[in-house]
């Protein structure tokens, strides 16, 4: 599968998830399977460029190609020169959000709101497809409530203005995460336009991933949540051997040290808490969540997971 000219390693991504898929886990996902990596949302405003938020929303992940950074805004302008500082940066791919409902997005009319105003969206990807010598690709839900089709007439127009892929989370803004997601509008997009097409939403297994290709007849597929706690579908949809239990107590403790060298000790541990309760949920291992939301000390949660990972292999040898 083709962005542009640029080969993608696979048919399958991680998504972007403010707060989730920082640099530490889309490093896990990259070495389990080469997934599509594309950044948390950066906002494109330029007073906002230094903050440290965007500065560590904007790190690439060491080794994996291509660099896709996914920005937000209203403005055509604004998006533009923002996409400029990211390709002077070496960005190889510039996503544009038209999917966020998230109230703090939608308030400045940004994300999902855009698909009010389909003639924004063309000029949003027209100026930043101009802007930059690399490939535009564009994030959108189905629509705004459910059975209308803006979505598909914003993917539509965002090609006709140089997107050259389209994700499409087969839910409205309206449904924000409600319900189960429909990929009937994603087969529609794809029915309508000559660039590839993502289908994303409630994709949480190999299963779960040929069935939404089969529905939406899309070129590949965007998994965010159902890659929380367990990255290793990654290994799974590349074919490559997927890790057995200690190999995954091994990853969750790697990953752990990523967070805390990547955001220093306090605020890695923070965010170390929500990747863990969720591997945890995934070993079946939910009821220990308590004990580890307790731990307040990054080293602490090292050797709490360690102690973890000896006392699971030893009940498992004497089951
Ligand atoms: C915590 C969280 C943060 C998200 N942040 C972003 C974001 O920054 N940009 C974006 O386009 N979508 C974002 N999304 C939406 C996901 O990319 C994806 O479209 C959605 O979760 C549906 O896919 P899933 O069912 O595989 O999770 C976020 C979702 C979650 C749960």
């Amino acid at each position: 599968m083709k962005i542009g000219a640029l080969e993608l390693p696979n048919t399958f991504a991680l998504a972007p998830m403010a707060g989730l898929s920082d640099v530490p886990f889309r490093s896990i996902a990259w070495q389990l399977g080469r997934p599509y990596l594309v950044s948390e949302m950066v906002s494109s405003k330029v007073e906002l460029w230094e903050t440290g938020k965007s500065r560590l929303r904007r790190v690439p992940v060491p080794g994996a190609t291509p660099v896709a950074v996914q920005i937000a805004g209203t403005d055509p302008q604004v998006m533009a020169e923002a996409a400029k500082r990211h390709v002077d940066e070496g960005v190889e791919i510039i996503d544009i959000n038209f999917g966020c409902p998230a109230k703090k997005v939608c308030r400045k009319f940004a994300g999902s709101a855009l698909l009010a105003d389909l003639d924004l969206v063309g000029r949003i990807v027209d100026a930043v497809a101009r802007a930059v010598p690399v490939p535009v690709t564009v994030k959108t839900r189905t629509g705004l409530t459910t059975g209308d089709d803006l979505g598909v007439q914003a993917g539509c127009i965002a090609v006709a203005n140089g997107a050259q892929m389209v994700v499409m989370h087969g839910r409205s803004r309206a449904c924000k995460f409600n319900g189960s997601a429909d990929y009937t509008a994603v087969r529609e997009l794809k029915s309508r336009v000559d660039v590839p097409v993502m289908v994303n939403g409630d994709i949480d297994s190999l299963a779960a991933a040929q069935q939404a290709l089969a529905v939406s007849n899309a070129d590949g597929i965007m998994i965010g949540r159902g890659a929380l706690g367990q990255p290793w579908l990654f290994a799974e949809l590349a074919g490559n051997p997927v890790p057995d239990r200690p190999g995954k107590w091994q990853i969750i403790c790697t990953h752990v040290e990523l967070m805390h060298s990547f955001y220093g000790e306090l605020a890695g541990l923070r965010i170390a808490r929500k990747h863990v309760l969720a591997y945890l949920r995934n070993l079946g291992l939910a009821a220990q969540s308590k004990a580890f939301l307790q731990l307040n000390d990054a080293q602490e949660q090292l050797d709490w997971l360690l102690r973890m990972s000896r006392w699971d292999q030893q009940s498992r040898d004497a089951a």
